[in-house]
């Protein structure tokens, strides 16, 4: 298959590319900067298209023969306020994208989502909902067959969820904890890029949103804990009740690069956890990996690693 993905050039798109790509599928890789690509120019099979996905020449151009469109595009947070940005990235873009295959004549349209899409205050939240809106309207016009993934966090070993926190725990002696007992259920990206490798190729995943949670439950503050143990340091972890939770999103919103934001604390509100409706990898045959038996194998821990070396030889990933 003719398999484009938009936002490609990230943490997901970069291990999807590659799973997609050694399935011997022809990848092209949809990023609005083309160096920020060029790591996976290597990977047979696999083409970069510097595409403005709001350019509609440059889009069509782009989408012009593809079989699949794949949007991973997403924000954490936006540069400004009031939720212009979400709108954009979130909103905007899946329209575009949607017009475009739908005019390009494209069989099937992936919308990487999330956990809890459509539900709560944050503009994140609500904007990934929206996109969720637009997709079932493509897929009611008919032209389109789709399929929506919901993945809670994703975990791997070049994300930005446990390295984020891996840093802070390496160069400060305690870390404040807003929402530390939300809960999330670490979803490994491999598992996720699976679960897309395998939808493309089912009919019966035409119309579905898949949730996606990996083996373990957490509640963040034992998740920072435990990682905290993984990387060999002793540290005070300080869960802040909400007062001081929601003050210190105020206070991030300002910090550049908004490491922390209002919005990051009102979806972290809402538990990330699958609600067992739409359970996607029972649907797709995938058994999923558990934050604790994975990710050792790079934090650090040399008899896990030989452990899940010896699992990859037995799964064949
Ligand atoms: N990682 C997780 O834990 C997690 C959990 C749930 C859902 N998701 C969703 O999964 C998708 C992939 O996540 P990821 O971790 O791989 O993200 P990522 O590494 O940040 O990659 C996302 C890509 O989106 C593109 N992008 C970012 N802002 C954009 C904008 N304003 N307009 C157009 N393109 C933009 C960028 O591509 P270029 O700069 O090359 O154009 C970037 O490489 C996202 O939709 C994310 O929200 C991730």
């Amino acid at each position: 298959m003719k398999i484009y993905i938009q936002g490609g050039s990230g943490f997901v798109g970069s291990h999807l590319t590659r799973r997609l790509a050694s399935d011997g599928h022809e990848v092209s890789i949809g990023t609005r900067y083309a160096k920020s690509a060029q790591h996976l120019s290597v990977v047979p099979g696999v083409r970069i298209v510097q595409c403005d996905p709001f350019d509609d020449g440059q889009l069509a151009r782009a989408l012009a023969g593809q079989d699949v469109v794949i949007n991973l595009v997403g924000i954490l947070n936006e540069r400004g306020f009031g939720g212009r940005g979400f709108q954009r990235a979130h909103v905007d873009l899946v329209a575009q994208l949607i017009k475009g295959a739908e005019a390009a004549g494209c069989r099937r349209f992936v919308q990487m989502s999330s956990l809890n899409a459509g539900q709560g205050d944050s503009y994140y939240l609500r904007s990934r909902g929206q996109a969720e809106s637009l997709v079932a309207e493509a897929a009611a016009r008919g032209r389109l067959e789709t399929t929506v993934f919901r993945p809670s966090t994703i975990f791997g070993p070049d994300d930005s969820f446990l390295n984020r926190f891996a840093d802070l725990l390496k160069i400060s002696p305690m870390l404040p904890l807003a929402r530390p007992g939300a809960r999330f259920q670490p979803v490994y990206v491999g598992d996720v890029v699976e679960a897309f490798a395998r939808s493309l190729s089912r009919a019966d995943a035409n119309g579905q949103t898949y949730e996606l949670g990996g083996a373990e439950q957490w509640a963040l503050k034992d998740l920072v804990v435990w990682l905290a143990g993984q990387l060999g340091k002793r540290r005070l972890i300080i869960g802040l009740p909400d007062v001081a939770g929601r003050l210190q999103g105020a206070v991030f919103n300002f910090v550049p690069g908004k490491p922390f934001s209002s919005d990051n604390f009102k979806s972290l509100l809402i538990d990330s956890v699958c609600s067992g409706d739409q359970p996607g990898f029972e649907a797709l045959d995938i058994e999923p990996w558990g934050m604790a038996d994975l990710a050792p194998t790079w934090l650090g821990d040399k008899t896990r690693q030989k452990r899940y070396q010896s699992y990859r030889r037995q799964a064949r990933r």
